[in-house]
């Protein structure tokens, strides 16, 4: 196979947060460690999220862990597993004062403790009033939860690949997985990265869609290798629109805003999430302000000379508060939308935002898929972490500030199974495949070779394209049906795109049709998963199904990529250790 091998006790594919917490945790346990990233890991997309990480401190306010997890389930629309809900609500106060001692510059309460803001659907006493649980640095607070966990990376002797592509898994006909294939941008030099365990930490894909707040780094890399490799992907109908992206920008305007007293008004000036959610208002969960604005705007009243947008207003909180507590959406405001908050309102429409569904993983962090009877056996040597990974705790749609807590507590959990796996067998390392590398190789000799191809550009456009116009904030069964043809055909076409750049140096050329054939996995992905779930829960939301079926329609999705086959799975209904949150109406 003539492939250069480098040998690693894990290898952790993504530099952000859910990969630098696992990388921390497995490189303080003396394990080598190697984390490949497209990009220096302080510029991955954890950088991006702003508003806090959630954890029931009480730090002003009464508050617990149990009605975090109330809040989470009732958000998911009840398809959410409950034995990892509780684990997560559970465990965040500790991650987050564990993130504390690493130097996280939270923002802090006169009394030294540190600041919390209310968020949407996070409630007190289940689900009675807002209460105040994102832990905040400002409006930056993933951009400091990245640079405090990088630097204690480097302290630990963090072994980091910087500008590595990962392009495909590993796995012998056992099915377990033995590292990854991947490509230094730099040099164009195609490596093995031969591990006992690998962890995908590839973060989310919302750039599937024509409207997003992802960067352009947020390819779906991990769903594409696992597609490939057979593995199926989980609830992949499920993509999450975050009410304010700036309007024609896309650029996420944090739900803190909101947290601090900001609200939408419509072209009339009306408040009007008062009609949807009299109680919560603003700060009801995200699927439900976005279907508001959606519908303001379709019935003819958004803002604008199109009538196209819903107007943000926090200009009465003042300068002082919107320069202490949101100093970055004022900078984002005036560069992308013109506006200065200070004096007017943010013009703001629902944007892709986050994927609730990905690869299907426990609460270990393990990844898991049907095998002889068992709808979740262990795949050997894979674990997912962060947004790439279904668990699933966010279920049909996710509470802000639960993403950044997600990253942190799987992140870990899922080092922790590594090292007690390792440490249980420690002489097992298996021998690579005689075909090790192959499919890899066959992908980039075809793109080397392709003639008469079509351009990238063109076809991802294309993609985007149909995923807005056909499974987006409300969703036709028409447009779906139509949705399913077009994104195979966009498949097929991907399949014979050329590049014209053919040389091996920083060829980002290359890099953006390998980014591309994962995208476009996780963009058939998402529209057959959606065109078969004949209800509404969370953020999909069907005009012919209008309600959410839980007689026939409480389980979770399972979509494989050989003859785009489905499956269901049941959800996990059974906390660890509380009574079940049984299903119920689901208002705000
Ligand atoms: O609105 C925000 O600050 C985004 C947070 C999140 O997606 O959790």
């Amino acid at each position: 196979m003539g492939l250069t091998r480098r040998t690693f006790d894990a290898v952790i594919v993504g530099g952000g947060g859910a990969g630098l917490r696992a990388a921390l945790e497995l490189a303080r346990a003396d394990l080598k460690v190697a984390v490949l990233s497209k990009v220096f890991p302080t510029r991955s997309h954890t950088v991006a999220a702003q508003g806090g990480v959630a954890a029931a401190l009480g730090n002003s306010e009464e508050d617990n862990w149990h009605w975090h997890m109330y809040d989470t389930v009732k958000g998911s629309d009840y398809l959410g597993d409950q034995d990892a809900i509780e684990f997560m609500c559970r465990a965040a106060p500790e991650v987050v004062y564990e993130l504390e001692h690493f130097g996280m510059p939270f923002d802090r309460l006169s009394d030294g403790r540190i600041y919390q803001r209310p968020f949407g659907g996070h409630m007190q006493a289940y689900g009675m009033n807002p209460v105040q649980r994102a832990c905040a640095a400002a409006d930056r607070t993933g951009h400091a939860m990245l640079h405090t966990l990088y630097q204690a990376n480097v302290k630990a002797h963090t072994q980091f690949f910087v500008e590595w592509m990962a392009l495909d898994l590993i796995r012998d006909r056992e099915g377990d997985v033995l590292g990854v294939v991947a490509m230094e941008i730099e040099t164009g030099e195609v490596m093995i990265f031969q591990a006992r365990a690998t962890l995908l930490a590839t973060g989310g894909a919302a750039r599937i869609f024509a409207s997003s707040t992802n960067a352009f780094i947020n390819t779906g890399d991990g769903l594409g290798m696992v597609a490939r490799a057979g593995v199926p992907l989980q609830d992949m109908e499920f993509f999450q629109f975050h009410p304010t992206g700036v309007y024609g920008a896309g650029v996420l305007i944090t739900e803190g805003v909101r947290g601090e007293g900001g609200y939408l008004l419509n072209k009339n000036g009306e408040r009007f999430m008062e009609r949807y959610a009299p109680n919560a208002k603003d700060l009801a969960s995200r699927d439900v302000v976005s279907r508001a604005m959606a519908t303001e705007i379709k019935e003819g009243r958004g803002a604008g000379k199109d009538g196209d947008y819903i107007l943000l207003k926090l200009d009465h909180l003042g300068a002082d508060v919107i320069n202490k507590r949101l100093p970055g959406i004022r900078e984002i405001s005036i560069k992308f939308a013109n506006a200065d908050p200070i004096k007017e309102p943010i013009p703001v429409v629902p944007t892709a935002h986050y994927m609730m569904g990905g690869i299907p993983s426990n609460y270990r962090g393990q990844v898991v898929a049907p095998r002889g009877g068992n709808p979740e056996e262990v795949v050997r040597g894979l674990h997912a972490a962060g947004e790439c990974a279904c668990v699933s705790v966010h279920g049909a749609n996710r509470l802000g500030c639960n993403s950044l807590l997600d990253l942190l507590v799987f992140g870990r959990a899922a080092a922790r199974q590594i090292i007690d796996d390792l440490r249980s067998s420690p002489q097992a390392r298996k021998d690579l495949p005689p075909d090790a590398g192959e499919m890899t190789l066959a992908r980039l000799a075809r793109l080397d070779s392709q003639k008469n191809g079509e351009r990238v550009a063109d076809v991802s456009a294309e993609m985007r394209r149909i995923m807005q116009h056909h499974c987006g904030v409300f969703r036709f069964p028409d447009l779906l049906v139509e949705g399913v043809k077009k994104i195979k055909e966009t498949a097929a076409r991907a399949a014979r795109t050329e590049i014209q750049d053919k040389s091996k140096t920083f060829n980002t050329a290359r890099v953006e049709a390998l980014e591309f054939d994962n995208l476009v996995e996780t963009a058939v992905a998402s529209l057959i998963s959606a065109e078969a779930r004949k209800e509404s829960r969370g953020s999909h939301d069907r005009a012919d199904f209008p309600k959410r079926d839980d007689a026939n329609w409480l389980k979770h999705t399972l979509y494989y990529k050989e003859g785009h086959r489905l499956e269901y799975k049941p959800v996990h209904t059974k906390p660890l250790t509380v009574e079940p949150f049984a299903p119920k109406a689901r208002v705000y």
